[in-house]
Protein backbone atom coordinates (compact mmCIF):
# COMPACT_ATOMS: atom_id res chain seq x y z
CA UNK A 1 0.00 0.00 0.00
CA UNK A 2 1.23 3.50 -1.09
CA UNK A 3 1.75 5.77 1.58
CA UNK A 4 -0.29 9.11 1.52
CA UNK A 5 1.63 11.92 0.32
CA UNK A 6 2.58 14.81 2.38
CA UNK A 7 4.88 18.08 2.00
CA UNK A 8 7.93 18.07 4.31
CA UNK A 9 8.78 21.50 5.27
CA UNK A 10 11.95 22.13 7.07
CA UNK A 11 12.01 24.03 10.45
CA UNK A 12 15.17 24.23 11.75
CA UNK A 13 16.62 27.85 13.08
CA UNK A 14 19.79 28.68 13.75
CA UNK A 15 19.40 32.14 14.15
CA UNK A 16 22.51 34.00 15.60
CA UNK A 17 24.74 31.30 14.52
CA UNK A 18 26.03 32.80 11.83
CA UNK A 19 25.05 29.78 9.81
CA UNK A 20 22.27 28.87 7.37
CA UNK A 21 18.70 27.84 8.20
CA UNK A 22 15.25 27.43 6.43
CA UNK A 23 13.55 29.57 9.69
CA UNK A 24 16.29 32.40 9.09
CA UNK A 25 15.49 32.06 5.30
CA UNK A 26 12.08 32.34 5.73
CA UNK A 27 10.15 29.22 6.41
CA UNK A 28 7.37 29.40 8.50
CA UNK A 29 6.23 32.52 6.46
CA UNK A 30 5.99 30.00 3.44
CA UNK A 31 4.20 27.28 5.43
CA UNK A 32 1.19 29.91 5.91
CA UNK A 33 1.28 30.82 2.72
CA UNK A 34 1.55 27.06 1.01
CA UNK A 35 -1.38 26.13 3.69
CA UNK A 36 -3.82 28.21 2.09
CA UNK A 37 -2.68 27.07 -0.96
CA UNK A 38 -3.03 23.56 -0.21
CA UNK A 39 -6.65 24.18 1.37
CA UNK A 40 -8.03 26.36 -1.90
CA UNK A 41 -6.63 23.48 -4.47
CA UNK A 42 -9.16 20.87 -2.23
CA UNK A 43 -5.77 18.76 -1.74
CA UNK A 44 -5.88 16.70 1.30
CA UNK A 45 -1.74 17.29 1.99
CA UNK A 46 -0.59 17.48 5.61
CA UNK A 47 3.02 19.58 6.13
CA UNK A 48 5.26 17.78 8.31
CA UNK A 49 7.78 20.25 9.75
CA UNK A 50 10.83 18.72 10.32
CA UNK A 51 14.13 19.52 11.60
CA UNK A 52 16.80 20.11 8.38
CA UNK A 53 16.55 18.14 5.40
CA UNK A 54 20.05 18.65 4.49
CA UNK A 55 19.97 21.00 2.07
CA UNK A 56 20.52 24.39 4.57
CA UNK A 57 22.60 26.31 2.22
CA UNK A 58 20.04 26.54 -0.60
CA UNK A 59 16.96 26.83 2.20
CA UNK A 60 14.11 27.02 2.52
CA UNK A 61 13.84 23.53 1.79
CA UNK A 62 10.89 21.28 1.37
CA UNK A 63 10.03 17.70 -0.25
CA UNK A 64 7.02 15.91 -1.37
CA UNK A 65 6.83 12.13 0.36
CA UNK A 66 7.11 9.76 -0.37
CA UNK A 67 10.02 9.60 -2.13
CA UNK A 68 9.15 12.91 -4.09
CA UNK A 69 10.95 16.13 -5.33
CA UNK A 70 13.21 18.21 -3.59
CA UNK A 71 12.83 22.42 -3.54
CA UNK A 72 15.24 24.71 -2.39
CA UNK A 73 15.61 28.14 -2.29
CA UNK A 74 11.42 28.48 -2.19
CA UNK A 75 10.66 31.60 -2.12
CA UNK A 76 6.52 32.86 -2.87
CA UNK A 77 6.48 32.92 -6.32
CA UNK A 78 7.65 29.15 -6.47
CA UNK A 79 4.77 28.23 -4.37
CA UNK A 80 2.51 27.90 -7.82
CA UNK A 81 4.95 25.52 -8.71
CA UNK A 82 5.20 23.69 -6.03
CA UNK A 83 1.59 23.44 -5.89
CA UNK A 84 1.19 21.92 -9.62
CA UNK A 85 3.98 19.11 -8.28
CA UNK A 86 2.13 18.18 -5.80
CA UNK A 87 -1.11 17.59 -8.04
CA UNK A 88 0.99 15.73 -10.35
CA UNK A 89 2.29 13.26 -7.26
CA UNK A 90 -0.76 12.86 -6.28
CA UNK A 91 -2.40 11.73 -9.73
CA UNK A 92 1.03 9.65 -10.69
CA UNK A 93 0.42 7.73 -7.44
CA UNK A 94 -3.59 6.96 -7.60
CA UNK A 95 -3.01 6.02 -11.66
CA UNK A 96 -4.78 8.49 -13.24
CA UNK A 97 -1.77 10.43 -14.56
CA UNK A 98 -0.94 7.93 -17.41
S1 LIG B 1 18.21 24.00 7.94
FE1 LIG B 1 16.73 23.48 6.42
S2 LIG B 1 17.73 21.94 5.29
FE2 LIG B 1 19.03 22.24 6.98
Amino acid sequence: MTKPVRLIVCVNRRLGTGQRSCVGSGSLGLIQSIEAMIADEGLEVPIVRRECLGRCEQGPTMRIAPAGPFFTEIDEPKLPLIIAQLKAFIEFQDGSGS
